[in-house]
């Protein structure tokens, strides 16, 4: 339920509730106002925008912001992944055929493979690609000059891009997770395309167990409308809202069955911890890397687990989440190790 991925049935929906322009574009101050000026700038200059590449965590609005560019650039919009370039003539094909002013977005950028990489340096600096035609002795490259185009990259690890990359977008706008009050305005938008009726507490209530993401917020959302039009519900506020995501099994925190189950192996198994992962996996009947990958990162920021070189440890605020007491400080020596 709160899964940060979007299911294939997901994305025609999502994309029906994508903002188009910038303004509609709720939350993200910083990079929005940084955003538009850049574009401002090079409408103005009647010149192809600058590259620019997003990163932040999956679902805060990265391939929403790339439409948007392209949207607001008036330019044509061609959608490509770093998966899906695994040779550079992948690349060279795409390129070579884009128009004047385009905007070329590319996906999880840095899955990218290394001589596509290296195709793209010189196509976002000088606008060129050198096309090698044939192969060993005979092969020749012919240079081949590109129009001007705009380079919009995506990724939720931006850390994995290498420098000379990084180094080559104009700006570099970081999504950063909503605030319930953002959250809040991005429900009350989707809930008028719905045709739902909400209140703001039935709103707040939906958007504080949202994890700071919008794709969640607006499947939280769904699942509530369906919830209100089984009960015959007209206007959602709080409680049928609650009711709503209790039954989803989404609770008060945003924390869904398996972050639950991953605390409460903890507390009442282990005292707290510290438990290797594997273990903890193992108690929980989930893969090591679905608890690592999906539940962990929530539960760290959240301030519910904490990561140490022993294993994984429950903090206080998780005792009070469950609403168990945590064991005096010295009882919690670890005889579980691993
Ligand atoms: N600022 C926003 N205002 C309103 N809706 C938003 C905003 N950001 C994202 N959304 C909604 O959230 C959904 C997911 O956004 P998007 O697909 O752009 O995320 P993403 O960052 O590209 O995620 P991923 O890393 O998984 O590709 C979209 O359907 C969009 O409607
Ligand atoms: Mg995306």
């Amino acid at each position: 339920m709160v899964g940060t991925a979007p299911a294939a049935e997901e994305k025609a929906l999502e994309a029906a509730l994508r903002p188009k322009a910038l303004e509609d574009f709720v939350g993200q101050a910083t990079v929005r106002n940084q955003l538009s000026l850049v574009l401002q700038s090079s409408r103005m200059r009647s010149t192809a925008a600058d590259h620019v590449l997003l990163s932040g965590p999956p679902g805060l609005g990265k391939t929403t912001l790339a439409m948007i560019i392209a949207a607001e650039m008036n330019a044509a919009l061609r959608i490509t992944s770093g998966p899906a370039i695994q040779h550079a003539g992948d690349l060279a094909a795409i390129l070579s055929s884009l128009t004047d002013g385009e905007v070329l977005f590319i996906d999880e950028i840095h899955r990218m493979s290394r001589p596509a990489e290296e195709m793209l340096y010189m196509a976002m600096e000088d606008f060129r690609v050198d096309i090698i035609v044939g192969k060993g002795a005979g092969a020749t490259s012919i240079p081949l000059e590109l129009p001007p185009f705009t380079l919009v990259g995506a990724t939720t690890r931006a850390g994995l891009l290498p420098g000379p990359l990084r180094d080559r977008f104009g700006f570099t706008g970081h999504l950063e997770f909503y605030s319930t009050q953002e959250l809040h305005q991005v429900l009350r938008r989707s809930a008028g395309m719905l045709d739902m009726r909400v209140s703001e507490e039935g709103f707040a209530e939906i958007a504080s167990r949202s994890r700071g993401t919008p794709r969640i917020a607006n499947r939280l959302l769904r699942r509530v409308r369906d919830w209100a039009l089984v009960h015959g519900v007209d206007q959602v506020d709080r409680t049928a809202a609650s009711q709503a995501l209790d039954t989803y099994e989404v609770d008060a925190r945003g924390l869904d069955r398996l972050d639950r189950a991953v605390l409460e192996a903890l507390c009442t198994k282990f005292k707290g911890g510290p438990v290797g992962l594997s273990t903890l996996a193992i108690l929980v009947g989930e893969e090591t890397e679905t608890v690592e990958t999906v539940a962990e990162p929530y539960l760290v920021r959240e301030g519910l687990l904490a990561r140490t070189p022993r294993g994984r440890v429950a903090t206080d605020a998780a005792w009070q989440h469950l609403g168990l007491t945590p064991p005096a400080q010295d009882s919690q020596a670890s005889l579980w190790d691993e």
